[in-house]
């Protein structure tokens, strides 16, 4: 057990350049908490919205961004049953992943499994379980049905593509460039368009017969809205759920009257906030992941001091699949 620890501040909203390395004594768990030593922690677009000020600023000054990670509990308060010292844990928590070692309330943790890497926890936990929550709960999968997914190469992208196939549906992916359209297609996509180089919607009605798709998930949102709304069938469900490349723009209610669509702008932390739930939607993710449905490749891999390449890297589209930060 080591006695001094560290974690990665933001002093105030900024680029990747502004981090800073904070030496913190290791904190004692108090009550309904253990102290986690961390293998691994899983970089997101999430922690670039909290970075960059996107998001609203939460604390006063200093802000550790982070926001899914896996190790080994190292201490647990008084009052924690049903974990001990030695546990492998992973969780995932808007803030403050950015740490060698952190606090945690013991009923934000899951177990991870035999078989399963601290790396590979730390990368499903976030990716995972959004993947999990968008096609069995924000517009469940069903034989037959058709999506359109928006950055199929990307963390979350690499997961629900063939998390919707093994589910029955088939899915039609969207990624920049030919070396991410080849890793889609990879990774079990059943048609694969170059949003650089394609108009999305004019593919998406030759592969449906000019059906549409029943769902669109897009994480991409200002640069893809049009496309993902112009993709879809009559009474068709928009799945907006993040926004890489910039907030999408107020929505004319007509633009969703001229097909009768949905619209919704789900969050994870909404389907996982019941301990309960959040322990059976891991369970059925790690069951995928154990009967093949869906896969957990590490693709990058940053020491934790060095987070701000990570940062640049990601926003500069570099990336593809999983990125881990290891402290
Ligand atoms: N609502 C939720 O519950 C929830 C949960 C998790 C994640 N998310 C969101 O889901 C999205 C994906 O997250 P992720 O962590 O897995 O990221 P990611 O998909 O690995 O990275 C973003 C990808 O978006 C694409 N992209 C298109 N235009 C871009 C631009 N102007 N700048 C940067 N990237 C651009 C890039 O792929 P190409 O190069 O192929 O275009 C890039 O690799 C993010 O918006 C994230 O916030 C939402």
């Amino acid at each position: 057990m080591s006695d001094s620890d560290y974690v990665m501040v933001m002093p105030r909203p900024g680029t990747a350049a502004d981090f800073q390395r904070r030496e913190i004594a290791t904190p004692q768990p108090g009550e309904g908490q253990v102290l986690l030593r961390q293998q691994a922690v899983g970089l997101n677009f999430l922690d670039v919205y909290h970075r960059n000020g996107t998001y609203p600023w939460p604390v006063e000054r200093d802000l550790v961004p982070g926001s899914e990670g896996a190790g080994v509990v190292e201490a647990v308060g008084p009052d924690v049953t049903g974990l001990r010292v030695g546990d492998r844990v992973a969780y995932t928590l808007p803030l403050n992943a950015y740490a060698s070692a952190r606090l945690i309330a013991a009923d934000r943790l899951v177990r991870v499994p035999d078989g399963i890497t601290a790396q590979q926890a730390a990368t499903l936990m976030l990716k995972g379980l959004t993947a999990h929550y968008l096609i069995t709960s924000t517009f469940p999968i069903r034989p037959g049905m058709i999506a359109l997914v928006q950055a199929a190469a990307g963390g979350v992208g690499q997961i629900i593509g063939p998390w919707i196939r093994a589910q029955g549906g088939t899915v039609i992916g969207t990624a920049g460039g030919a070396e991410k359209t080849a890793l889609a297609r990879d990774l079990g996509y059943d048609h694969v368009i170059d949003y650089g180089a394609q108009d999305v919607a004019a593919r998406v009605a030759e592969i449906t017969g000019g059906k549409g798709v029943n769902v669109v998930y897009d994480g991409v949102g200002q640069a893809t809205w049009k496309g993902s709304l112009a993709s879809l069938a009559v009474r068709g469900m928009m799945v907006s759920f993040g926004q890489s490349s910039g907030a999408v723009a107020p929505v004319p209610m007509a633009e969703l009257g001229a097909k009768s669509l949905f619209l919704t702008r789900p969050t994870l932390f909404q389907h996982i906030a019941d301990p309960a739930e959040l322990q059976s939607r891991a369970a059925e993710m790690f069951a995928a992941l154990a009967d093949g449905k869906i896969s957990a490749q590490v693709s990058h891999q940053f020491p934790l001091a060095e987070v701000a390449r990570a940062h640049d890297a990601l926003e500069a589209r570099q990336t593809t699949g999983a990125t881990v930060l290891i402290p």
